[in-house]
């Protein structure tokens, strides 16, 4: 029954992505998808968005992933313990397996007074957490941003739990969002969100205010912050090399016109937190993912309607608005996000935002256009994501959730855990590293939220396949047993749902509002159920 829990997850999640204006920044692209930014005065501006091209994202494609992660893990310790020259046929006299890797793991002790050394590339939610954790941990850390002095006038949604586990200050949220409604093709409408708690919300923050504090925060704990673009990266022929990085450094330079300097750095690991068109992904030849386009237009709205969406946020549905995802208004800091996003027709996506402009014209009538914004949204983490000692984090790894799109808490958790995986695997930064230590990191993610990807793909299959489905995908969220467990998911990233009344419940209710709604897809429903 882990398939209902999600059911609603994809509609709680919000729309938000790290993959920053920034990811269209970056030049050489396989592929070159043009959009038309279009605002509200008629002012045309034209933006060539740059983004990976791939193979189509499949829950198999996620699967296959995961299983690759998993099992390459077991042989290359099987080879490594070979190299040691420890056996691997278990006998009781012998140390476990386990045992073994622990040993063969540990790289070489690093020289009395030398640090391990590791460079972050980007730093946004997941890099600076990252580096945080690494200086914390003892590492000689480096964390190279080329946009310190950023300022998006953005929002973005953070799940309630992330507050907590980042030990993020409150004055950080600019907005709780309590109420969240969901609106199917016919209009009607579902208020989600009656089973949250007083203190239960999903947080808003601005992007450059979240991220300068925990880069700052970085620094406090003994990162060295660097202004600058990383343009290239000297691999290590052998496990003594280190890897030597090329960058420009823009010193206290702010702007665009600012001129760098080309300098080196020697680092004996590599974090690529560089965004969806990572320059480090393609480095290690980490392969493409599929992405999905999100467009966005950042609306200021007459104060009385802004009032409604206070603490609300709003989804769409519909062949109108979106042939595969939703579509959302949002609020953020003192005005409203109006976007959908689209992977099957990212051409027409033009199209889908007029349409959601018109669904939701009688509540952001007056609006004024104050910002376009599109991103790719990666929809399933790379095929490869580590080579040596350099590995991806964040949305360079592709992690973003399917039909969600938010990313600001897996890209901070993913550099958490990167971290913590190096940190340990090097004793505080005393020993080197070896590609096994960051596989661990990896296997650890993927088996805590490789389901997730699974089964938001399930879903989106199953959901956005025609307005008589959303029609019963709307209905379903008026459980209160769906909105429970979806804002749990949601707000602490745990998958709850184990009643079995409310599973019960849950599956007769989508039986026969499927079958109301008279679509095909009763079989399916009972397959995945
Ligand atoms: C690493 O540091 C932590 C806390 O500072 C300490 O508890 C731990 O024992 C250290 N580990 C090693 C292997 O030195
Ligand atoms: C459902 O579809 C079938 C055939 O596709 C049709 O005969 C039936 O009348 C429909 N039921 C409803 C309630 O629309």
């Amino acid at each position: 029954m882990a398939v209902k829990t999600s059911a609603c997850l994809a509609a709680a999640l919000l729309t938000q992505t790290t993959a920053a204006a920034d990811a269209f920044a970056v030049a050489g692209q396989p592929q070159k998808i043009s959009v038309v930014q279009r605002g509200l005065r008629g002012a045309a501006a034209s933006q060539e968005s740059a983004a990976p091209a791939g193979s189509w994202a499949s829950a198999t494609a996620v699967a296959a992933s995961v299983a690759v992660a998993a099992a390459v893990v077991p042989r290359r310790q099987r080879k490594a313990a070979k190299l040691a020259g420890a056996s691997m046929v278990p006998n009781k006299n012998q140390r476990t397996i386990r045992d073994a890797k622990t040993i063969v793991c540990a790289g070489p002790r690093l020289p009395e007074g030398r640090k391990l050394r590791v460079a972050v590339i980007g730093g946004g939610p997941g890099g600076a957490s990252c580096a945080d954790a690494l200086a914390k941990g003892g590492c000689e850390t480096y964390l190279i941003e080329r946009k310190l002095d950023n300022c998006k006038p953005c929002g973005g949604a953070i799940p309630m739990c992330m507050v907590g586990e980042f030990d993020l200050p409150t004055d950080l949220i600019d907005r709780k969002v309590r109420k969240m409604t969901m609106i199917s093709p016919t209009n009607n409408e579902v208020q989600i969100g009656r089973t949250l708690k007083d203190d239960e919300y999903i947080g808003m923050v601005r992007r450059e205010v979240l991220d300068n504090f925990l880069r700052e925060r970085a620094a406090e704990n003994g990162a060295t912050l660097i202004n600058g673009l990383f343009t290239q990266m000297r691999m290590p022929k052998s496990e003594k090399e280190s890897y030597v990085l090329t960058y420009n450094d823009f010193g206290d330079a702010e702007g665009d016109a600012r001129k760098g300097v080309k300098k080196t750095l020697e680092v004996d690991v590599v974090i690529g937190a560089d965004g969806a068109n990572s320059r480090v992904a393609k480095e290690i030849e980490a392969g493409d993912y599929e992405y999905a386009i999100a467009f966005q237009e950042r609306m200021r709205i007459p104060e009385d309607k802004m009032e409604y969406y206070k603490e609300r946020a709003e989804m769409y549905v519909g062949e109108d608005v979106s042939p595969d995802f939703y579509a959302w208004v949002f609020p953020k800091y003192d005005h409203v996000a109006v976007g959908t996003g689209t992977v099957v027709d990212k051409k027409g996506i033009q199209k889908y935002q007029q349409g959601i402009r018109e669904r939701a014209a009688p509540r952001i009538e007056g609006g004024e256009i104050i910002r376009v914004e599109a991103h790719p949204i990666p929809e399933h983490p790379r095929p490869w994501r580590t080579k040596d000692r350099c590995t991806l984090i964040g949305d360079a790894a592709g992690y973003v959730t399917k039909c969600s799109g938010e990313g600001i808490y897996f890209a901070a958790k993913s550099g958490l855990m990167c971290a913590s995986e190096i940190v340990a695997a090097s004793e505080n930064g005393t020993r080197q590293i070896t590609q096994n230590d960051l596989m661990e990191y990896i296997r650890k993610f993927d088996s805590k939220y490789g389901p997730t990807y699974i089964v938001l793909d399930a879903l989106q299959k199953l959901f956005y396949t025609s307005d008589a489905a959303r029609e019963s995908f709307v209905d379903l969220c008026e459980l209160d047993y769906v909105q429970q467990v979806t804002f749990d998911s949601y707000l602490y990233k745990t998958v709850q749902g184990n009643s079995p009344i409310g599973d019960v419940m849950l599956l007769g209710k989508t039986v026969s509002s499927l079958v109301k709604y008279n679509t095909s897809k009763v079989p399916e429903m009972r397959q995945l159920a």
